[in-house]
């Protein structure tokens, strides 16, 4: 058994574990409230509070410490194979202000880091994606071609720091990587004292839409606020069936140390082996760097985890010998069935309600980028890539249409296809493992701890009702249809879903 069964944890949290804040548990009347403290929801709060709104982020767990701490923290315009898709789908003026989009977002938090003098380990590194297959070298040509066209230093090269070859890459220079987590916490403090409230371990459960809008929380505490802001990952409220458009994809990060001299001295990604995703951060005093490998994406809720860490764990071995992994941990992506992320307006009626989602495997550009698109919309100020990314965009319907119907058909899949699957009996789950079981006419979830004490809960997700699956590495239930998650007591760990999974008697 591996000895990732049950990861460690993510290396930005626990260097950078961050003070707590306080729940909310009294009314609140505020200009904008943003649901959400990840890095598409704070950098909204930010950005609305210099522009001197009063501003409330009401966060369900803790604050950056989602998917925002669990990436690999790169910020990149470059995003795998995307321009040679959009000026087809979006023509040479959406590849355009999608680059400018994302690299105006990464200039601004680069401009922030050095008005506030936050200490975020902030590297200046080109970023490349590259293939190995002879065969695919078209593909990545293209991508380069595209990428100059939409305005970004890239070119196609043969040469990376990688330590062995390539078939060929697109290399973008003049990008960035960070510690998430010591930006974000730097800019919550920033937000404080500019007026602005910060709220933890508060859910949102309702949200009546008005003038002004109301929130109401798990607490019973309200909110009332001219506007609100879902920056929730998948959206908590979804009036438009953004959920239909979304794929959850969870991802898994493998980390260690590795000598400075053997640095590759760049950030880099290949869509091929289920995807490679390589850098480097300072890692100690002694100039050392931590080697961080992601790869290995799979539908939660799906397959076996252990022996995906298994093979990344064996990748990172063979293509840097000597690296001593001792972090792992696994981040999770909403992959939007056009490509393009979904910011603005909540629904086509929405007048004061705004969403953030879809950012891929990119939300760190994605999410300042929709802190600096958000606070247009609100303030009133024109941003010329609006339209691009306005989740009520009609035109992209057919375009979307084959991975629209491929999602639906795994969601209806899942949601029929696990309820005939045959299952085991208590007995036959070991300590550490969970499992789906028949009782009488309901699936339970029964998880047995190393102790042998099990937990058994509802198998049906909270949200709409498919079957979660236990994710032996991670010690989680997983929903496989729109990636809620839950801990083994039924707690919610990760959203669309609000409410916990029922407890059930063994
Ligand atoms: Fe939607 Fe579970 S996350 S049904």
């Amino acid at each position: 058994m591996s000895e990732y069964r049950h990861v460690s944890g993510s290396y930005w949290l626990e260097t950078a574990p961050g003070p707590s804040r306080p729940a909310l548990t009294e009314d609140l009347d505020v200009d904008v409230a943003v649901i959400g403290a990840g890095v598409a929801g704070l950098s909204t709060a930010y950005e609305l509070a210099r522009a001197g709104l009063g501003v409330a982020v009401l966060e369900a767990r803790r604050v950056a410490a989602g998917v925002t701490g669990h990436t690999t923290a790169k910020l990149t315009a470059l995003h795998t194979l995307i321009y040679d898709k959009l000026r087809r789908t979006r023509g040479p003026e959406g590849a355009r202000l999608y680059a400018r989009s994302q690299s105006e977002a990464i200039e601004h938090a680069g401009a922030l880091v050095g008005e506030l003098g936050i200490a975020c380990d902030w590297e200046t590194r080109s970023a490349y994606t590259f293939v190995r297959d002879e065969s695919r070298v078209d593909e990545v040509r293209a991508e380069a071609e595209a990428a100059r066209e939409a305005g970004l230093p890239a070119s196609f090269v043969t040469e990376t720091g990688l330590p062995f070859p390539v078939a060929g890459a697109v290399r973008v220079t003049g990008q960035a990587q960070f510690h998430p987590r010591k930006y974000l916490l730097a800019l919550t403090q920033d937000l404080l004292a500019r007026g602005g409230q910060v709220y933890e371990d508060t859910t949102v459960t309702g949200l009546e839409e008005g003038e002004p809008c109301r929130l109401t929380t798990a607490s019973g505490a309200t909110v009332t606020a001219r506007h609100v802001v879902v920056a929730t990952h998948y959206p908590i409220f979804d009036r438009a069936l953004l959920f239909t458009r979304l794929s959850p994809r969870r991802e898994l990060v493998v980390a260690g140390r590795l000598d400075a001299s053997r640095d590759p001295d760049g950030m880099y990604i290949t869509p091929e082996e289920d995807t490679r995703s390589v850098r480097t951060a300072p890692y100690g005093e002694d100039g050392q760097r931590l080697l961080l490998v992601t790869g290995e994406h799979f539908t939660p809720g799906t397959g076996d985890t252990p022996a995906r860490f298994e093979r990344l764990e064996a990748w990172a071995g063979e293509h840097f010998p000597g690296v001593e992994l001792t972090h792992a941990w696994a981040t999770q992506d909403n992959d939007p069935t056009d490509t393009v992320p979904l910011v603005g307006p909540l629904h086509p009626g929405a007048r004061h309600t705004y969403v953030a989602t879809g950012f891929g495997g990119w939300g760190l550009s994605g999410g300042m980028m929709a802190g600096l698109l958000l606070t247009s919309l609100i303030t009133g100020r024109a941003c010329p890539w609006r339209e691009l990314y306005d989740p009520r965009r009609v035109k992209s319907t057919v375009r979307e249409a084959p991975s629209f119907l491929k999602h639906q058909a795994q969601v209806a899949r899942h949601f029929v296809g696990d309820r005939l699957r045959s299952s085991p009996s208590v007995d036959e789950i070991g300590p550490g493992e969970g499992a789906v079981v028949q009782a009488g006419h309901e699936r339970m979830a029964v998880h047995r701890d190393e102790g042998g004490h099990l937990h058994a809960l509802s198998a049906r997700c909270t949200h709409m009702g498919c079957l979660v699956a236990f994710n032996a590495a991670e010690r989680a239930w997983e929903c496989p249809c729109h990636g809620s998650r839950f801990d083994v007591d039924g707690k919610v760990i990760q959203g669309p879903a609000i409410k916990p999974l029922e407890q059930r008697d063994v």
